[in-house]
């Protein structure tokens, strides 16, 4: 049914599996538009009570966008790419019906995103957690410059976003990225024990929570849409050719000096 997902409903949980793990899980355009169907569909599917997002494999939830699918992408491209990210990962948040992360390895960039946008995170102690983009010369564009400030604060968010640093499951906890952290082998079931847990409230007062939380964080906000402009602009940049050409030839990228980007 679907290309890079494997779906499989048991005992009332939908788990979402990201199933491209020779590229670690990378998220292509396609795969996006597969999550988001799929996270649609359980909306109306009385069988699902709840949903967890994983990625297959041992070693990645999700390595990021599919940065070799948007390495020539224009502005116009760019934008559009970041506008559909938003519309599917504010689909996740205000799913009326749980979902958990389950982050089983790097979640990097559009990894890290995706988690983010779902409502509860759970990481094995393997799991690797950043927003590398700077090192390509573009910024977040599945959101990741919000919901990382509303998780974790603002001053450690810009501290992330700015030096690329990867960290361990143990510090994304001590920040408030992730709620629990679990050996590898007890991930699906810590999982599968906090839906059990939601599953056994009502459904409607459950939905009424969700909603009530996001509408602090009303996705309408401006920094939501200035997130999209600015992923857009970083496509006709030097930059960001320089960024995703050295990615792609696995080489270090050379970026433009300081006084050259401030004197354009
Ligand atoms: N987009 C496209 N392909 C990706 C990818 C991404 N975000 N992340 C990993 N891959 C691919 C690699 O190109 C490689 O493909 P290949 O075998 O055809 O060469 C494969 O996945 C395995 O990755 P590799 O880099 O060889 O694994 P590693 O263990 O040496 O490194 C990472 C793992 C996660 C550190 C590294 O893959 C990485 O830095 N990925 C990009 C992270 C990133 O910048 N994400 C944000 C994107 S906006």
């Amino acid at each position: 049914m679907y290309q890079n997902l494997l779906t499989e409903v048991s005992e009332g949980i939908l788990t979402i599996t990201i199933n491209r793990e020779p590229k670690l899980n990378a998220l292509t355009i396609e795969t996006i538009r597969e999550i988001y169907n799929a996270v649609n569909a359980a909306q109306s599917n009385d069988e699902v009570a709840g949903i967890i997002i994983t990625g297959a494999g041992p070693k990645a939830f999700v390595a990021g966008a599919d940065i070799s699918e948007f390495a020539n992408f224009t502005v116009e491209q760019g934008t559009h790419m970041a506008q559909n990210g938003h519309k599917v990962f504010n689909a996740i948040e205000n799913s009326s019906k749980p979902v958990v992360a389950a982050i089983n390895g790097f979640a990097l960039g559009g990894g890290c995103e995706l988690a983010m946008a779902c409502h509860i995170r759970v990481a094995a102690e393997n799991a690797k957690f950043g927003q590398p983009e700077v090192n390509l010369g573009i910024i977040p564009g599945y959101a990741g410059t919000q919901r990382l400030a509303q998780l974790v604060g603002k001053g450690k968010a810009l501290e992330l976003l700015m030096t690329a640093d990867v960290i361990g499951a143990a510090e994304a906890q001590t920040l408030g990225l992730v709620n629990h952290v679990v050996a590898a082998d007890q991930l699906l079931a810590k999982c599968h024990e906090i839906l059990g847990k939601i599953k056994s409230k009502s459904p409607m007062a459950i939905a009424k929570v969700i909603d009530c939380v996001n509408t602090q964080y009303r996705k309408d906000k401006p920094g939501f849409d200035r997130e999209v402009e600015l992923f857009g602009q970083c496509f006709s940049t030097e930059d960001f050719k320089e960024g995703t050409t050295a990615f792609i030839e696995k080489r270090k990228p050379s970026f433009t000096k300081v006084n050259d980007v401030l004197s354009h």
